[in-house]
């Protein structure tokens, strides 16, 4: 068992989980923690013209407000995806809101959008000097109306437009009243053509959550194919706790359930939309990525890219290249000569 397993994460997880979180971020954003280098060619790929190093990015969320966009190659991630930012600066909701299931991996959180707002973060990521690719996630400030949740994306974007190597409109997140809604047709589209008014020419995504019905997937795969999406995002948190026995500490704090125990609704969202996308449309699949086998299963399920959150903060600052190392011996073992020959075989 290495250093952060046997002496470091018994330390963090005796503090309230969100204080943990802003400790490991007050380190990371100095740059201070580092993994081993790991890299290999098979990993690397490019996707609207974009390149990616290795397909195991960090997922929104972590780094909300963009301190660390400058160091996270150092962890080994092949990208990062800063957010959750709205246009109003806002706290969010009261602490505590974040709550650790070390028994089932998995983590429930009702943040709700807690950031700087776009204004503050666009200027931090025009000054940053990233060196991966950096996903910007937008989401609507509770204060605005979802009937003007189109406008309030947009207003976000008009400030974000230049710094991102792709954006995602999120529209998934359990804890901001109505957003869910806002994944159907007619809100999306709305929101969508807003963006595109300001800057058309940008990588789009759509940020999915893994309680969607099947038939409201088909509704966002619409949505995709009609406004030309770059590709879609699967998963967020779940709502669900049927994962979780009825005994478990902290089963029945709101908010959205992520990890182990989010894994498998995760990837059946992730293969109906492999079975159903567009040829060329991109999937990014996170949700429940433990170790090398889950991240050979997303690819092998039709994700072109993944990301993680909780696993990471389960796994420590080596996880990435570990996880990645056997990841390449797997595909070696298996005789696959690139990530595109795995890509959708278990479909
Ligand atoms: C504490 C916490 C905060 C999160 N905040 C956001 C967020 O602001 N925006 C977002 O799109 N997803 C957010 N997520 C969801 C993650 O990006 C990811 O979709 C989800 O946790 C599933 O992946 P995982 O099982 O690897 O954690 C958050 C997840 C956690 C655990």
């Amino acid at each position: 068992m290495g250093f952060y397993h046997s002496v470091l994460r018994p330390l963090l997880f005796m503090l309230p989980a969100e204080s943990a979180h802003d400790l490991g971020m007050s380190v990371l954003r100095r740059g201070w923690v580092k993994a081993r280098e790991f890299h290999h060619s098979i990993l690397e790929q490019e996707f609207f013209g974009v390149k990616f190093p290795n397909p195991l990015g960090l997922a929104a969320g972590f780094d909300k407000h963009a301190l660390a966009v400058n160091h996270w190659h150092l962890l080994g991630f092949g990208s990062v995806e800063i957010g959750t930012v709205t246009w109003h600066p806002q706290p969010g909701n009261p602490k505590p809101r974040l709550f650790r299931i070390p028994s089932h991996q998995g983590l429930i959180n009702r943040f709700g959008f807690n950031n700087e707002g776009a204004r503050v973060i666009a200027s931090r990521l025009a000054a940053a000097r990233p060196q991966l690719p950096v996903g910007v996630n937008l989401g609507k400030s509770k204060v605005t109306e979802l009937d003007a949740a189109a406008k309030d994306y947009q207003d976000s974007y008009r400030l974000l437009h230049r710094s991102g190597a792709y954006f995602v409109v999120n529209v998934s997140s359990p804890n901001t009243p109505g957003l869910r809604s806002l994944q159907e047709k007619g809100p999306l589209l709305d929101i969508l053509a807003a963006l595109r008014e300001v800057d058309g020419t940008k990588p789009m995504f759509v940020k999915v959550a893994p309680d969607l019905e099947m038939d409201a997937l088909d509704d966002v795969l619409d949505v995709a194919r009609e406004a030309k999406l770059t590709g879609i995002i699967a998963t967020n948190t779940t709502l669900s706790r049927e994962m979780l026995p009825a005994n478990v500490r902290f089963r029945d704090e709101v908010g959205g359930l992520s990890g182990m125990p989010v894994r498998e609704k995760a990837n059946m969202t992730l293969r109906h939309l492999a079975q159903n996308i567009e040829k060329g449309t991109v999937l990014i699949g996170v949700g429940g990525i433990f170790d090398a086998q889950d991240l050979y299963d997303k690819v092998a399920l039709g994700a072109h890219l993944c990301q993680i959150y909780t696993g990471w903060v389960y796994g420590g600052p080596q996880f990435v290249p570990n996880v990645l190392e056997e990841f390449v011996g797997m595909l070696e073992r298996d005789g696959v000569r690139s990530l595109a020959d795995l890509r959708g075989v278990k479909l």
